[in-house]
């Protein structure tokens, strides 16, 4: 006899968190590994070699920053990172899998799970409140209604939002826009939050306070972070900093100023 075959319409809702690739994981292995990343554009004026074995861990509670001119790959790295992009060659581990071996599907549901992903422009949705915003997520992911509101409410008012969460992007200033944005990125209690320059587009106190509502969220949940910044202030805050340079990665002081 056959054994009897689930029906997903009669299956509990989905958890929180996605079930770990890695069963019994080591709490303090990185949460993402690059080995030998490499990306090349190639272009009518011929190929451009952006990274070129690109070796880096970032560890549960990390919070590590990635720093480099304009045009040395910061963006190229945290897309392939994010699984966004396919390098053309190495490999991107999260949470032990290994992506680059991975389907579309399976990569998706990843991206869902996993990762939390933060873009210069917060690219929200601009007929959506900032609650459903933040709630959409996790909708997606299959939690509930009142448990997707409720999360995002805490989130928001986590972020001091709580006064706008009615409030369409377009009917909030920048700063509470990325606001949002980073509240989003954290709805389904990611393992890696990774962001390309979160305040990049702001007036340097709204950055400030921007990243600082960021860094104690990421610091308070325990997430890993990957955050690209051309403000050296705010490299300041990270507990390693590693600049982009020729292709490959350089570590640099946390407290430096320099590139
Ligand atoms: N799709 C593409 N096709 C061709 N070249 C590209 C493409 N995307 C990026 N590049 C080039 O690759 C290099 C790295 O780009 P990337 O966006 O990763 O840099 P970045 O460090 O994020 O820069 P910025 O600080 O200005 O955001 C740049 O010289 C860019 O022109
Ligand atoms: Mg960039």
């Amino acid at each position: 006899m056959s054994e009897p075959v689930a029906d997903p319409s009669n299956a509990p809702a989905a958890p929180r968190r996605a079930a770990t690739p890695v069963a019994h994981r080591d709490p303090t292995a990185p949460v993402l590994s690059i080995r030998g990343l490499e990306r090349t554009y190639v272009t009518a004026a011929g190929s451009l070699p952006v990274l070129r074995g690109v070796d880096l861990d970032v560890r549960p509670g990390e919070i590590v920053g990635l720093i480099g001119p304009s045009g040395s790959g910061k963006s190229s790295l945290l897309h392939a990172a994010g699984l966004l992009e396919h390098p053309d060659g190495g490999q991107v581990i999260i949470g032990g899998a290994d992506c680059t071996e991975m389907g579309e599907g399976e990569r998706t549901r990843v991206r869902l799970a996993e990762l939390g992903f933060v873009y210069q422009f917060h690219h929200l949705l601009p007929e959506f409140s900032a609650l459903d915003n933040v709630a959409l997520p996790m909708r997606i992911a299959g939690a509930s209604e009142a448990d997707a509101r409720e999360r995002a409410r805490g989130l928001l008012t986590a972020l001091g939002l709580a006064e706008r969460e009615d409030h369409q992007p377009a009917q909030m200033s920048g700063g509470e826009q990325q606001r949002v944005a980073v509240a989003r990125a954290l709805a389904n209690r990611p393992r890696l939050l990774l962001a390309d320059e979160p305040t990049g587009n702001l007036d340097p106190t709204t950055s400030k306070t921007v990243f600082e509502a960021l860094h104690s969220l990421v610091r308070g949940q325990g997430v890993a972070a990957l955050i690209a910044t051309h403000n050296m202030e705010l490299a300041g805050y990270m507990d390693r900093v590693f600049a982009l340079k020729d292709g490959h990665l350089e570590e640099r002081p946390a407290q430096g100023r320099a590139y």
